[in-house]
């Protein structure tokens, strides 16, 4: 080989690399962000990465773009390792023309997509960008079209992680919103549609970036993002930790592993977590926590809908989604924002082979107008949907309260649990006892001499009857009484006992979930 040519190629091979110039990587630094050729390295195993389309260029020359050649098209995209599995990965180059996307930097990313889905390996995106390249016009809207496509696509044969490390704006953050989950960091990362000066000019309302969409507004309140680090490097390891969980596409089971903590583990701690009020909380994590492997429990958008609990863990090394009401919040109702966090990952797991465990504590949906005019209808129906759909082993552990129309939608033996437990504080009817003997005695009380006497009679004959799980085990509602401490052995038991489970659901195109 000439030696020229050889020289050649590393001057092209350098100029690419240095993107938008030290300048600007300068700019990128003081911001507290990396470049994307930072990221990808800091991501990804030492060594791995493979880039592709390295010198794929624009062919714009609407505004003098025929005399600018941005490096790399602004974004650099290819494949690598994670611990050892293959990830293809795309970041944008905010050093490039502000990461903003363009035709060509459209079909790169979208070669990435195409590759990750013929190959059965995870696709992650890091975003960084100041939307649609603003002289390409319609070409680079048709870039985005042409990426949302293919998210959609992939949606639920591989699993599809964004990392938001910097602007995106319009309609650029559909790609990351049709993905599986959406990591964030804090101060550096705004997702929005329209930004605060169309906001100003549209309504008069004054607000900042980082109030409009930033990672603790979209963690808390939009649920648009799952995840939030303090800082690129502390995301990087979030989401090496969150593939530790989850297989490479639908088509494989998730990664397994030994597990130092028995199986056999008694629990006693749990035999004392239900306090003697029902009225009072306690914190379901720590029953999550003491069921599954020690530090296994890895949480899903731990600030979003509180009131319930979502996350994947391990049992006896394996994966598992567990969904959990969480009574120290709302009294662990259900409500809309925690059956959207909830029906999301029920699907997820579904689709990727992970069981769901269950965990029941719940006086029922959440009461008031606000829910109701919510759509609280709509949106809570996806849970039983959800449940419904899922043919992963699925074992529920009815905990305390099971009520009306909450117990249903939470994996019931109706909706298709496989297997139920309950402990012997389970109350499971179709209402709490106030309720019930107000309305189902309602004259007696009315007429009573005493009536307040004659309704805590009343009550009391009601838990008699229903405050207790064995009514519903008399049925086979519920497999099992459990003592609390012999829990994680039997969930453990139930989960591989299940494992070579089939299901087949009625041929379709596919369902319509209630959006
Ligand atoms: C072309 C862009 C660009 C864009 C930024 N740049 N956004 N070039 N198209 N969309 C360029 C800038 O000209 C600048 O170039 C460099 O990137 C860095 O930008 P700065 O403004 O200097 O950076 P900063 O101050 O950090 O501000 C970042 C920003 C701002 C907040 C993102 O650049 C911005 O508001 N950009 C426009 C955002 C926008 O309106 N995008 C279109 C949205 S509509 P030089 O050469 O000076 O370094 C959209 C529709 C998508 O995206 C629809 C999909 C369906």
């Amino acid at each position: 080989m000439p030696k020229d040519k050889i020289e050649d190629l590393h001057r092209r091979l350098d100029e690419v690399k240095v993107g938008g110039g030290p300048e600007r990587i300068a700019k990128q630094h003081e911001a507290g962000k990396m470049t994307a050729r930072e990221r990808i390295e800091g991501l990804l195993d030492p060594g791995s990465f493979v880039e592709l389309g390295t010198f794929v260029e624009h062919r714009c020359s609407y505004f003098d773009m025929d005399k600018v050649k941005p490096p790399g098209e602004g974004v650099v995209t290819g494949y690598g390792k994670i611990e050892g599995r293959l990830v293809y990965i795309f970041a944008q180059d905010f050093t490039v023309m502000g990461g903003s996307l363009g035709e060509m930097h459209a079909e790169k990313i979208c070669q990435v997509q195409d590759l990750a889905l013929k190959s059965g390996a995870p696709l992650i995106g890091i975003n960084d960008s100041g939307g649609a390249r603003i002289q390409e016009g319609i070409d680079s809207l048709n870039g985005y079209g042409e990426i949302f496509k293919r998210n959609t696509w992939a949606s639920g044969v591989i699993p599809q992680i964004s990392l938001i490390m910097g602007p995106c704006a319009g309609g650029a953050v559909y790609s990351p919103a049709l993905t599986d989950f959406v990591f964030m960091v804090e101060g550096t990362s705004q997702m929005f549609i329209t930004g605060p000066q169309v906001i100003k000019a549209a309504t008069g309302e004054e607000i900042t970036h980082e109030e409009l969409g930033g990672s603790d507004i979209h963690n808390r309140e939009s649920g648009v993002a799952h995840f939030k680090a303090e800082s690129e490097e502390k995301c990087f390891q979030l989401l090496r930790e969150l593939l530790t969980y989850i297989p490479s596409s639908s088509r494989v089971d998730p990664p397994q592993g030994d597990s130092e903590d028995s199986a056999d583990r008694e629990s006693q701690e749990l035999n004392e977590i239900i306090p003697p009020n029902p009225n009072l909380g306690y914190d379901v994590k720590d029953v999550i926590k003491t069921i599954l492997d020690h530090e296994s429990f890895f949480e899903v958008h731990r600030e979003f809908a509180a009131n319930l609990v979502v996350g994947f863990g391990r049992l006896d090394g394996r994966s598992v989604g567990v969904v959990a009401n969480q009574p120290k919040k709302l009294a662990g109702c259900l409500d809309i924002d925690g059956a959207d966090k909830a029906s999301r990952f029920i699907r997820f797991c579904d689709a990727f082979n992970i069981p769901i465990l269950t965990l029941v504590d719940t006086p029922g949906y959440l009461p008031g107008t606000r829910q109701e005019h919510g759509g609280i209808i709509r949106h809570g129906a996806k849970l039983p949907y959800a449940y419904s759909e899922a043919t992963v082993p699925k074992v529920t552990l009815i905990l305390r309260k099971a009520y009306g129309g909450a117990y249903l939608a939470m994996c019931s033996k109706a909706v298709g649990a496989d297997q139920v437990f309950a402990w012997p504080s389970a109350e499971i009817a179709v209402m709490g006892p106030e309720g019930a003997a107000n309305i189902i005695f309602r004259k007696e009380i009315s007429q009573a001499v005493d009536p307040e006497d004659e309704r805590k009679g009343k009550i009391d004959l009601y838990k008699e009857q229903f405050a207790h799980p064995y009514v519903a085990a008399a049925r086979g509602y519920v497999d099992s009484v459990i003592e609390p401490k012999y829990t994680r052995p039997t969930v453990v038991k139930a989960i591989e006992a299940l494992l070579a489970k089939e299901e087949q659901r009625p041929c379709k195109k596919h369902g319509i979930i209630p959006l």
